[in-house]
């Protein structure tokens, strides 16, 4: 029987498969530097003029270059939520977002079964890697997240789906390394979850099919990169759209914030191209105190640019890791757009994202210390912090983890491919 392990991620995904006998991640892409990479961005750009759809760094670039089209990202946080049997406009056809993330899980496997060729030639079981809650707080919300996603997995042409939890795996993948019995607390800080598994690792169960007697908690929460982002877009770009700008003759009142809400959240910010919403902008002009940046937000929406400003935050995030300051070039978004006013860039620094992103990491810190209560454990009690997932690079994140456990070894995993190469161990367990 063939199998892979599936990592459908919020921001990126993975594919592990046997190759000649071996564990290997399937290369998916191609970057700008033209190095294959074992990544495909989650997303998906729906070409207007050509009718074709493309996926990862390809949508997103033909996106960015100002193609006609419809580009869909984080499609994984649909999964949970009330909008998960929503459908949406594209062209001139509405489509299930189950059958969108079908497109993308179909593309996966596709490159998958080109990639093991000649060895096998379909196939047939998967582990997909799921947060410990696509809900944390409705479970049938949480069910049904699962079910949707092993119906569509199914769909696309997997005969056995089956679900391990991301941290999970991740401990798996790294338990390849260890030499002797330890208590370790894997971290996996993703776009849109941070989870968190206690778990007792050894070198000589690590092929047993069965852990539970190994097993201490999983845990998690909803939180992480896209939030991160959204936070950051609020706190230091919305402002320049009029975020928090008095209205005239009406004393404590504001512009909406709900427009900014979503105009920082991936999912939600196709919502506001909408026509009715233009209209509704409009008539605040009278009563704005500064019509710049009404008319800057306006603009921005008539020429569809929410996604393209997303992504200039997400890229200020994560050029804040190495820098004290980036810049959201807002000239270069505006740059073919005509404006009744005059644009400025704007510089985001360090101090605006830990300010930004305190909050949200104390909740994730908190989490982190329920799953120790939930295994009766200290913090002293661990031997390993193992960190996986793109938002561990953050520096905040990592200083938090120093501090909560100095004493700890830490050991750094594969951003990007830890999961996946575990989701694979798990399939090879149960399906070889
Ligand atoms: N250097 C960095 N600093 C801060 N954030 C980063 C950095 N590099 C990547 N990220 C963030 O990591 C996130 C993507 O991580 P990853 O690919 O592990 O998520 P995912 O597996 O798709 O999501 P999830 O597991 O939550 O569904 C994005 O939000 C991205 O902005
Ligand atoms: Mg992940």
């Amino acid at each position: 029987m063939t199998f892979c392990g599936l990592d459908f991620g919020t921001s990126n995904s993975t594919i592990g498969v046997l190759k000649n006998n071996a564990h290997t991640m399937v290369p998916l892409e191609r970057d700008p530097a033209n190095d294959w990479q074992t990544t495909l961005p989650s997303a998906l750009f729906f070409g207007f003029e050509d009718d074709q759809v493309s996926f990862g760094r390809k949508a997103i670039g033909r996106y960015t270059s100002g193609e006609a089209g419809r580009l869909l990202r984080s499609m994984k946080s649909l999964l949970g939520s009330s909008f998960m049997d929503d459908s949406t406009q594209v062209k001139n056809r509405f489509y299930k977002f189950d059958e969108i993330i079908g497109f993308f899980i179909s593309s996966l496997r596709r490159q998958a079964e080109a990639f093991v060729q000649p060895d096998t030639t379909a196939l047939e079981s998967v582990v997909i890697g799921r947060p410990v809650y696509f809900n944390d707080t409705d479970p049938a919300l949480d069910r049904a997240a699962e079910e949707h996603l092993a119906a569509i997995a199914r769909i696309a042409g997997f005969k056995n789906v089956s679900f391990q939890f991301e941290p999970m795996a991740a401990a798996l993948d790294y338990e390849r390394q260890v030499v002797a019995e330890e208590v370790a607390l894997i971290i996996d800080i993703g776009g849109g979850t941070s989870d968190f598994t206690l778990i007792r690792l050894s070198p000589d169960r690590h092929r047993n099919a069965d852990r539970k007697s190994d097993f201490l908690a999983n845990h998690g929460i909803h939180l992480g990169g896209t939030d991160f982002d959204r936070r950051l877009s609020v706190a230091g770009i919305m402002p320049e759209f009029g975020y928090g700008m008095p209205l005239k003759d009406r004393p404590g009142l504001n512009m909406p914030g709900h427009y900014y809400f979503d105009l920082a959240t991936w999912h939600k910010i196709h919502l506001l191209y909408d026509r009715r919403v233009l209209m509704e902008l409009e008539d605040f002009r009278p009563m704005v105190s500064d019509k710049n940046k009404l008319d800057q937000l306006i603009a921005l929406l008539a020429h569809r640019r929410g996604h393209q400003l997303a992504s200039f935050v997400e890229q200020a995030k994560i050029d804040l890791s190495n820098n004290s300051e980036a810049l959201v070039d807002l000239k270069l978004l505006f740059k073919d757009i005509e404006t009744r006013t005059s644009i400025n860039n704007c510089t985001l620094n360090e101090h605006q994202l830990q300010q930004s992103l305190r909050f949200d990491i104390d909740r994730i810190f908190t989490t982190l210390d329920e799953t120790l209560k939930m295994a009766g454990l200290t913090r002293k009690s661990i031997d390993t912090v193992f960190t996986t997932g793109g938002s561990t690079a953050l520096p905040m994140i990592q200083a938090r983890i120093e501090s909560a456990f100095p004493a700890a070894r830490r050991v750094a995993g594969d951003l990007y491919n830890s999961v996946g190469s575990g989701l694979l161990m798990e399939a090879e367990l149960r399906y070889r």
